[in-house]
């Protein structure tokens, strides 16, 4: 059992949408060391599966549809949010999309609005939540979000998500900057490949897994509890320390140059 080192902290999550969603590992990882969680859920489509998951957190635990990419249902999330709480401590940003057809051919046949909807989904929003979460983290906080090392080296078919994590790494940043004078740390964990719903639009997906088996100085990518574990740290105070920066949870691969 993991000591409680979130105990008192309230935390939304961003992006379940199932069992095996990053965002859950990491929401079990929060929960488990005190932390009472929000959540949100995309549509009405994930609605149910949403509400079966965060009952294991106690039947009332809070969730509210919120689609990043509309402002309204993000005013609309907080203004809900603020009828829970008067503090926040914790976000999670575990949400990215582009069109399936943006992730099948080459880069360089990606169209306007698939490049529009990837960064305004996957990086935007991350933007468009601190912006909404930072007047509640009155005592300081911890943002944390979901990167691919897709957006520094080149992964066939990656594409314009590597393009977009790019844009998600650079606003981590300029956030952190931003946000320090408030003591809230924006950070970013750069996981290796997971098997996710997320993870079955990328074509080619099971040979990006063979190959951080063959060539990563650990001989695997990463376990969801390990993101979990990660998220965790980030979150506590033992990262105080820690912000603007991207966590490798890759088993190592990134620092390979061959
Ligand atoms: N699975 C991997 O191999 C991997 C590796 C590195 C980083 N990541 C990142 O981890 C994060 C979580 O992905 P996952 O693999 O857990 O897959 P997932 O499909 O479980 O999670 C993606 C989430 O994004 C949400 N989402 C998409 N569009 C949205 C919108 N418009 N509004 C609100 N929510 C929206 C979905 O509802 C879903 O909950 C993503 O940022 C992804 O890029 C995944």
């Amino acid at each position: 059992m993991t000591e409680q080192l979130l105990a008192g902290k309230t935390g939304v999550v961003f992006g379940v949408a199932n069992k095996r969603s990053i965002a859950w590992a990491i929401a079990k990882a929060w929960g488990a060391a005190g932390a009472r969680l929000i959540f949100n859920y995309q549509g009405e489509r994930l609605k149910e599966n949403v509400e079966e998951l965060v009952s294991e957190f106690g039947e009332d635990t809070p969730f509210y549809p919120c689609d990043v990419s509309t402002d309204q249902e993000i005013e609309n999330f907080f203004e809900n949010v603020r009828g829970q709480t008067k503090r926040l401590d914790l976000l999670l940003h575990s949400v990215a999309f582009a069109p399936k057809e943006a992730l099948e051919g080459d880069f360089v046949s990606t169209s306007r609005e698939a490049f529009r909807v990837a960064h305004d989904v996957s990086a935007y929003s991350l933007v468009a939540l601190a912006r909404a979460a930072a007047p509640l983290m009155s005592e300081g906080g911890s943002i944390v979000a979901m990167t691919y090392y897709g957006s520094e080296k080149v992964v066939p078919h990656y594409n314009v998500m590597g393009v977009a994590k790019a844009s998600l790494e650079a606003s981590t940043r300029y956030l952190a900057y931003d946000l320090g004078s408030k003591k809230i740390r924006v950070n970013c964990i750069s996981a290796g490949p997971v098997q996710t719903l997320a993870a079955r639009g990328i074509s080619g997906f099971s040979s990006m897994l063979k190959h951080y088996q063959e060539r990563a100085p650990l001989k695997r990518s990463c376990d969801p509890a390990e993101l979990g574990q990660t998220g965790l740290f980030l979150a506590s105070d033992g990262a105080a320390a820690i912000t603007g920066q991207v966590i490798y949870v890759d088993g190592g691969y990134q620092i390979m140059g061959m």
